[in-house]
């Protein structure tokens, strides 16, 4: 049997990801900022909340079924963009779609991604949302939402939590930074791990270089490892966007639109007076602001403010299907899950995403039946074990 076939949970598939990838590539994706406040919170306040055990009830019958955007999916769960995902695999994008479609969940595409978004939607036939975040050059955002437009993604996110680049010190230590630049420490470290060397990069290089963020717009489409600094515009974000940016994205695109992000109620009804079909609670995974609060924390006080007008989904530390069930208890309307997929991305490509996904939903459908809950859709404070 395949290692990610015996994992029996996500933190398994994380084990089994920490030894194919090379250290600086695996504390990229598994760690937090600074101080990783934020990640051992995050993962604090799912374990804090408790679910009310309910007896004989006839669970026989069970669906985690969900409507997102009005589209029907088989869970509550997106599959959260992530950068790395490419180099996590060859072609890592395509095989995590691939297993989102296969899970009847959306997958979203993030624009710093290495697969161009024209293969990934070739590729899959479930339901494609395209990431993007503010660039300096209102051009460079236009084009990469037309493109997407073009190539027929489904629904639009804007990720607004990333004003400026995070401070994540481990990836100095480790000789990783973006781009990506060849020294004695990294070097030593992709030697150590042929496995990911020769099935990533080495593909990459027989199908035509080293890898590229072939999202961006012509001019920007680096390869990973590009050399000058200086050239290097696609880290940047738009510092001085302000909410009217959001309505300029609205325009361009004309389809449904998402806001990803957001941390405060506020910001959660300014992103919907600027013409958001949803939002998404997030802390980037831990990832950027170290003293920010969980998306848990923020969600009562956004659910009172947004007052149904739009869903609110989350994502940041889920890893069980337990997390999922608490945030629909508490009012989410989905879950997003980042790192959950990629480790299984990492550990077994498209076969190890699919077991992540059905890890998560295994889980869930578990815990409904413990809590006497037929449809996952109902779910709400009554599940949840008071105080
Ligand atoms: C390696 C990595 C790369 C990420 N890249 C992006 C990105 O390009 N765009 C984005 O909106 N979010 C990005 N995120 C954040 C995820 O979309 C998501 O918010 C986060 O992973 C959720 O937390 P979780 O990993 O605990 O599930 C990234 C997260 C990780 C772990």
């Amino acid at each position: 049997m395949s290692r990610w076939a015996a994992a029996q949970n996500i933190d398994e598939l994380r084990a089994l990801a920490q030894r194919r990838l090379p250290r600086g590539l695996y504390e990229f994706v598994a760690r937090g900022s600074e101080d990783e406040v934020a990640l051992r919170h995050n993962r604090e306040a799912f374990e804090a909340i408790k679910i009310k055990p309910r007896a004989l009830v006839d669970v026989s019958q069970r669906s985690s079924a969900t409507t997102l955007l009005g589209r029907a999916h088989a869970l509550p769960l997106v599959v959260a963009p992530t950068g790395a995902a490419g180099l996590l695999w060859y072609q890592g994008e395509t095989a995590l779609a691939r297993a989102a479609a296969q899970a009847g969940v959306p997958y979203v595409l993030g624009m710093s991604s290495i697969t161009p978004m024209e293969t990934v939607r070739r590729a899959c036939d479930g339901a494609l949302w395209f990431q993007l975040y503010l660039a300096p050059e209102q051009a460079s955002s236009d084009a990469m939402i037309d493109r997407a437009k073009a190539a027929g993604f489904d629904a639009l996110v804007l990720t607004v939590d990333t004003v400026v680049q995070p401070n994540r010190e481990y990836n100095t230590h480790n000789g990783f930074s973006v781009p990506m630049r060849l020294n004695r420490r990294n070097a030593l470290d992709f030697a150590a791990h042929p496995g990911w060397l020769l099935g990533v990069i080495g593909r990459y290089l027989a199908a035509g270089g080293m890898p590229r963020f072939e999202n961006y717009p012509p001019g920007l489409r680096h390869s990973v490892s590009a050399r000058q600094r200086e050239r290097w515009a696609p880290v940047k974000r738009n510092e001085a966007a302000t909410w009217a940016a959001l309505a300029q994205v609205r325009e361009r695109w004309g389809g449904q639109l998402i806001v990803k992000g957001l941390g405060c109620a506020e910001d959660a009804l300014a992103a919907l007076n600027a013409g958001a079909d949803a939002l998404v609670l997030s802390n980037h995974g831990g990832r950027n602001l170290d003293s920010a609060p969980s998306p848990l924390q923020v969600l009562p006080a956004v659910l009172s403010a947004v007052h149904g007008r739009c869903p609110v989904w989350l994502d940041s530390g889920v890893r069980r299907g337990s997390d999922v069930f608490k945030a629909l208890a508490l009012g989410a309307q989905g879950v997003w899950v980042g790192r959950a997929a990629l480790y299984g991305l990492a550990a077994g490509g498209y076969d190890g995403a699919a077991r992540s996904l059905a890890l998560l939903a295994e889980e869930l459908d578990r815990c409904m039946a413990y809590a006497g809950v037929r449809e996952a859709a109902a779910l709400g404070l009554a599940n949840l074990h008071p105080g």
